[in-house]
């Protein structure tokens, strides 16, 4: 069945969106990016999203398409006409199209394009992935220098996940100059005699909502949580390993460039930090 999807002010059937061939985020990958999870029909997180956002089209001195509450209620009107109960949607905005291919941005008066649509995706909760955990290739991080940008520049992550793919895996962790910056597509923690180790915040990283979110539950939780470099030895020298992101939650990591960790099995702190996040989220979703 058709989704309806969003398009620059109108409610449209997916096969009837359009989208300029001049527009800068297709020809220039000049467009930023959220994604919202869907639990129980409702939104989780959306203000972080929202204030991150706001953030990405600061920091690249775009506009902004509408304000928060018209974001709000395009993405409810969506999540209910879609018949969406879990799922995720997608929001991108443009630096927009002057009608011509040129690396000068164009002049401030043109209208930046905005874009959602809902990602049906039954089974997000109970997944069974997150029952087995993931395993996990490195890579190079060659990503440019401000991933704390949300771009979409998604050519190396989408790389990255292939080549885990291709090696009988699951997802690809990138390493630059020796320390572990983040998953392709999520934040990476390991665990260690009951100790939460992360990276910190920087422009070395997407800075998640919910890493932001499962570090304040796990600091509730009177978990250990230490914010520092670490390198793929020392997280296959762990008990555990995780990663986090909208569309995944907490997803359990079971074996790092052939090494299992711990059992082999999702670990218990992974496993319960999943359950509190899914159960304190759904209690916030609006
Ligand atoms: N990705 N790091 C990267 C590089 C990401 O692309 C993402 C999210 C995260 C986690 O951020 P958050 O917790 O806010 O989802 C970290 C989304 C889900 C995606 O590209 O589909």
């Amino acid at each position: 069945m058709s989704r309806t999807v969003y398009v620059n002010g109108e409610y449209l059937p997916e096969e009837d969106a359009k989208i300029s061939i001049f527009d800068r985020g297709f020809l220039m990958a000049d467009a930023v990016y959220e994604v919202t999870s869907v639990l129980d029909g409702k939104l989780i997180d959306f203000e972080g999203h929202a204030v991150r956002l706001k953030r990405s089209l600061d920091e690249l001195e775009m506009a902004e398409p509408c304000t928060k509450d018209e974001l709000l209620a395009i993405h409810r009107k969506l999540v209910a006409d879609n018949g969406i109960v879990e799922g995720l949607v997608y929001l991108q905005v443009t630096r927009g199209s002057d009608g011509d291919r040129d690396f000068v941005f164009p002049s401030e008066d043109t209208p930046p394009s905005i874009v959602l649509f809902t990602q049906n995706k039954p089974g997000l909760a109970d997944s069974p992935a997150a029952k087995k955990g993931a395993k996990i290739i490195s890579i190079e991080d060659i990503r440019w220098g401000r991933r704390d940008i949300k771009t979409v520049q998604l050519l190396y992550p989408s790389m990255g996940k292939m080549m885990a793919k291709k090696a009988g895996c699951d997802d690809a962790w990138l390493v630059e100059d020796g320390h572990v910056t983040e998953g392709t597509s999520n934040n990476a923690y390991f665990v260690k005699d009951g100790v939460i180790v992360t990276r910190p915040l920087s422009n070395d990283i997407l800075h998640g909502i919910t890493r932001k979110a499962v570090l304040r539950m796990a600091a509730e939780a009177q978990l250990k949580i230490e914010e520092r470099l670490f390198t793929i030895e020392e997280a296959q020298g762990a008990d555990e390993a995780f990663t986090t992101s909208a569309s995944a939650f907490v997803m359990p990591v079971v074996e790092i460039d052939g090494v299992a960790l711990g059992e082999g099995t999702p670990g218990p702190i992974a496993t319960r930090l999943r359950e509190i996040y899914l159960d304190e989220s759904l209690k916030a979703a609006i």
